[in-house]
């Protein structure tokens, strides 16, 4: 099932959150400088301008978009039908990394639309890949607002169960843009991977040398708050405990704060950062949690 995966993991081996190598840039120049520490839209060099697309990997039936958002940005987004073998009623909205851009994650969603026969979503945030714009914590923000909605108006996809996965910062997209459509209660699962619980609280293990800054920092993603707010909804947490970039004693705190039930827990020994996503297990745990908690 993995094998399309494994062999573009080459394309993964990008840091999803900026690397430590940043420390000494970040210990000086953390408040001006740190949109471009926390959203590496050009890393690497040609991110902005090569984005893979769906039919290099065999997918045929798929669009790309161009979507607005309400404040003037263009946001670029593939939208991959979910095979009708297994089709599941269910669309996946994915929040990606903040490296690379979406192209490099179709292995990942060709898997969910598949193998998992869910719709899939793949929104790229402003600033990145072919979207116009600068990332920023607000703008990200909208800009799943954006995918949400578009899913909500679609005729083909009204009414299907909504699932936003986030990897790394997208877990934080994920988080903040479930607690803020509760209400609509169209939103029925959430699934995290190797997420942190703020940026304030990242940096200390992240960037030791800027561990004073912190209180300067304000690309905030407070997780840590906005997840206690979240009920009713299934959420699946999908932590590499090898994790050298996000520690995941943030994920098992997320865990732990976690009210939603059901909330299920699956660790991979041998996951870091950015290869959690090729562990064996990774897409049965979505497959379960799909199948059990998001269908009906
Ligand atoms: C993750 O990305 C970083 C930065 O590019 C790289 O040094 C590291 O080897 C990658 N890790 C894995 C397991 O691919
Ligand atoms: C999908 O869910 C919607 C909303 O409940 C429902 O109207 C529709 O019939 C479902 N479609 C399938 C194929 O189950
Ligand atoms: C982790 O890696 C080791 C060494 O390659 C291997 O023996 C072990 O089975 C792996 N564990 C899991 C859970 O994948």
């Amino acid at each position: 099932m993995t094998s399309a995966l494994q062999s573009f993991m080459s394309y993964l081996r990008v840091p999803l959150l900026a690397s430590s190598g940043v420390a000494a840039v970040l210990s000086g120049l953390l408040y001006f400088k740190q949109n471009e520490i926390i959203y590496p839209r050009n890393f690497p060099p040609d991110a902005r301008t090569n984005v893979p697309r769906p039919s290099q990997f065999g997918i045929a039936d798929y669009e790309e978009l161009m979507i607005p958002t309400p404040d003037g940005e263009s946001l670029s987004a593939f939208y991959l039908r979910a095979n009708k073998q297994y089709a599941r009623n269910v669309t996946i909205l994915m929040f990606h990394g903040n490296a690379g851009n979406i192209g490099y994650r179709i292995p990942i969603a060709k898997i969910l639309e598949d193998d998992i026969g869910c719709n899939v979503l793949m929104l790229q945030y402003r600033g990145y890949g072919l979207s116009s714009g600068t990332p920023n914590e607000k703008g990200l923000m909208i800009d799943a607002q954006t995918g949400i909605d578009y899913i909500r108006q679609r005729l083909e996809l009204r009414g299907t169960r909504i699932v936003l996965y986030g990897q790394s910062i997208g877990g934080a997209v994920a988080i903040a843009s479930a607690a803020r459509n509760l209400k609509q209660g169209d939103i029925a699962g959430i699934i995290l991977e190797n997420t942190f619980t703020s940026i304030r609280k990242l940096i200390p293990t992240a960037f030791p040398p800027a561990k004073y800054l912190a209180p300067l920092c304000h690309q905030l993603w407070p997780n840590e708050e906005t997840l206690p707010r979240i009920t009713g909804i299934p959420i699946l947490f999908l932590s590499g405990l090898k994790d050298e970039i996000i520690p995941s004693s943030h994920m098992v705190q997320l865990y732990r704060i976690c009210r939603s039930e059901p909330k299920i827990w699956k660790e991979f020994p041998n996951g870091s950062h950015n290869d959690t996503v090729a562990e064996p297990g990774y897409f049965a745990y979505i497959d379960d949690f799909i199948s059990q908690y998001v269908a009906r």
